[in-house]
Parts: structure tokens; C-alpha cells; sequence
């Protein structure tokens, strides 16, 4: 039995001579989350599909929870809860009734049915809605009983397609709370897609980031900013003499960029740890005051929009689209 709850090997999916998904290959170790990135149309959702067997893949193999997608489609199913990008329902159906019809589809024994729709209920605070038309619920409650509905098969492995899709920030706060519960509590796998990027680098352990159907890097975080980037931005906030400090900076051999603003200067450099005394030193011999000096860290909307081709995202791509910037294959190489 693998300690994986996703296995993914060569993923792929054309749509007409549009290859969606191209040879895409990660895994997911159990109870930790993986965040699915890129930009509109990178192939993300096609991809949760294929692990939640509602399409089929063209090529490769996917295991999820054990099961293989296209082999045993019922095992996976009762295995996982997906919650779909716009979680669709029947507008005249109670929430009761739904979760009901829900529980029937996955074969949910009829004793368990009672306890499992209340605790997913009260789980996602819904409790008290139990008799209300679904037609009548707002977004931010479709949201929340969309991730009802997934949780009726007690899943070992969580999709959640962009959850916080146009959410408040308090239902955004609520649900991200109650996704990183679920991990932690219930040791629940997660794998979400988001276009909020603080939101993935709160809840997950690992990211993807797709580009045009291909997964050009996948690692912690904490990694990818590492090494995205061959350079540091380093923030210095001062007084003094600031247009003195700024051209002492430029002349240092290194630096890269200085910019001020006021009393503040950015400054990026070379990756070489001894250029930070040296710019401290520099700034002092100029007669300045420190007030606070340090690493400005890449936000991971950096590291993305670094590692994607930005120039034509919505173009489509096909088979012969061109080769990624060269960061790119460096990134998988170190991954393997
Ligand atoms: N059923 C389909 N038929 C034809 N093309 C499709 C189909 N589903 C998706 N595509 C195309 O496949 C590509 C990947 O789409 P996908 O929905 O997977 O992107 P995504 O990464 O989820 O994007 P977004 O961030 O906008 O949700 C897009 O070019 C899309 O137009
Ligand atoms: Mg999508």
C-alpha cells in the first residue's frame, strides 16, 4: 500500500487539438495538502476531473486513495468528496432532501445516512437549514453545501476547486478554517485549486503551478522561492542623506537595482549573503540611521507569474506550442 493518497504518472487530455492536460506527473502523501496553480485555462480543473473519474484521461495512470481512475471509478468515488468550481444542485430540492439524494448515489448505508448529513451539516453550519429549497441559497451557502455534500463519504482525499470562489472575506475566513480542520482533525488529504495565492500558502504543504496543460514545478513554498529566483530583494528603511545612500548602493559590485522611495530603498542584488554587511556598512559610512533592515521575501503571485508564460495565457495550446523559458525544465530537473 503506497503512503500516497494522489499518484499521478503521465496525465493527459486532449479536447479536439487541444491537449488541456500534457504529461502530468505528482503525488500527494497522505493527510497533507497540494495546492493546484496557474493562470485561467492552465488545465487545473481538467485535472481534478480525471482524479475525481468524471472524464477520462487519454494517457497515464492516476491512483487516488489507492484506487485507479479509470479501473475502479466507484472505489475512488466513495473514497474522495469534490467540490466542483460552481457547485450545481437541484434549486427545488430542501438541503435535507439533497444530501439524502447525495448519500443514495454513493451507497451511504441507509443507518449511516442520519448522522453523517448532520455532522457534515453542522460541520460546514448549516444545521439549522435542513428544510430550506436550495434555490433559495445565497453563493457563499452553495459553497458551504457543496462541501456538505462532499463530506457524506467520510472521504480520505478532499477536491476542492477554487473553494472561496466569490465568497465574503468572512465565508472566505470560515471556509478556509474549516478546510485546514478537516486536515488536521480528520487527516483529511486536500488538493484545491485557488487563484488566492495567500489563501493556497495558509492551507498548503506542497504547490503545482501549471502552465498551458504542463506542471512546470512542484515543491513546498518555502522552495520554489528559494530557488525561482537567482537574486535577493533586500528593503532598507533609513534616514540621512538618502540620495547619497542610493548612488553609494549602485556602485557596490552585486547590486543589481536600487529604488528608493522616500525613506525607503529597495534594493536587489546578486544571491551572495556577504552583500548584506557590505550595504550596511555603506549605508553607515554615509552617515545614515538604520531603521530597520531585511529580505524582502517573494510573494508566491512572484514566484507564479515567474514560472508561467504570461504573454498569451488564453491562447490555446497545442501540440506544437513552444518549449518554456528556460527556468522551467531547471525547476522539474531539480524536483526529480
Ligand atoms: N469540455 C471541454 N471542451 C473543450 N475544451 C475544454 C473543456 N474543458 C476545458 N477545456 C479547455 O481546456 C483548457 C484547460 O481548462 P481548465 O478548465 O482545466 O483550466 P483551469 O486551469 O481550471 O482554469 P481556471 O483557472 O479558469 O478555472 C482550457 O483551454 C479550456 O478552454
Ligand atoms: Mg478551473
Amino acid at each position: 500500500m503506497t503512503d500516497f493518497a494522489v499518484d499521478v504518472q503521465g496525465l493527459s487530455k486532449w479536447f479536439g487539438l487541444l491537449k488541456a492536460v500534457d504529461n502530468v506527473s505528482f503525488h500527494v502523501k497522505q493527510g497533507t495538502s497540494f495546492g493546484l496553480l496557474g493562470l485561467n485555462g492552465a488545465g487545473k480543473t481538467t485535472t481534478f476531473k480525471m482524479l475525481v473519474s468524471l472524464i477520462r484521461p487519454d494517457s497515464g495512470t492516476a491512483l487516488v486513495a489507492g484506487y485507479d481512475v479509470v479501473k475502479e471509478p466507484m472505489k475512488v468515488r466513495s473514497h474522495i468528496g469534490y467540490v466542483a468550481e460552481n457547485p450545481a444542485f437541484y434549486t427545488r430540492m430542501t438541503t435535507l432532501e439533497t444530501l439524502r439524494y447525495v448519500c443514495r448515489l454513493l451507497d451511504v448505508p441507509v443507518n449511516e445516512e442520519h448522522r453523517r448529513i448532520d455532522s457534515a451539516l453542522e460541520l460546514v453550519g448549516l444545521l439549522d437549514k435542513k428544510s430550506a429549497y436550495v434555490g433559495g441559497y445565497s453563493r457563499g451557502m452553495r459553497h458551504r453545501l457543496g462541501l456538505a455534500q462532499a463530506l457524506l463519504s467520510e472521504p480520505q482525499v478532499l477536491f476542492l476547486d477554487e473553494p472561496t470562489l466569490g465568497l465574503d472575506p468572512l465565508g472566505a475566513k470560515n471556509m478556509r478554517e474549516l478546510i485546514l480542520r478537516l486536515r488536521q482533525e480528520e487527516k483529511v488529504t486536500v488538493l484545491m485549486s485557488s487563484h488566492i495565492l495567500p489563501e493556497v500558502e495558509s492551507i498548503c504543504d506542497e504547490v503545482g503551478i501549471f502552465d498551458r496543460g504542463q506542471l512546470v514545478a512542484v515543491d513546498t513554498i518555502k522552495n520554489l522561492r528559494s530557488t525561482a529566483s537567482d537574486s535577493m530583494n533586500l528593503e532598507l528603511v533609513m534616514t540621512g542623506p538618502n540620495e547619497q545612500v542610493v548612488q553609494a548602493l549602485w556602485l557596490i559590485p552585486g547590486v543589481n537595482h536600487v529604488v528608493s522611495d522616500g525613506s525607503r530603498i529597495d534594493i536587489n542584488t546578486e544571491k551572495k549573503q556577504e552583500l548584506r554587511p557590505r550595504i550596511l556598512q555603506e549605508v553607515l559610512n554615509n552617515g545614515a540611521q538604520i531603521l530597520s533592515f531585511g529580505l524582502k521575501e517573494s510573494s508566491l503571485e512572484d514566484i507564479l507569474l515567474r514560472l508561467v508564460q504570461t504573454d498569451a495565457s488564453d491562447v490555446p495550446h497545442t501540440s506544437s506550442r513552444l518549449t518554456p523559458v528556460s527556468i522551467i525544465p531547471r525547476l522539474i530537473e531539480k524536483k526529480r
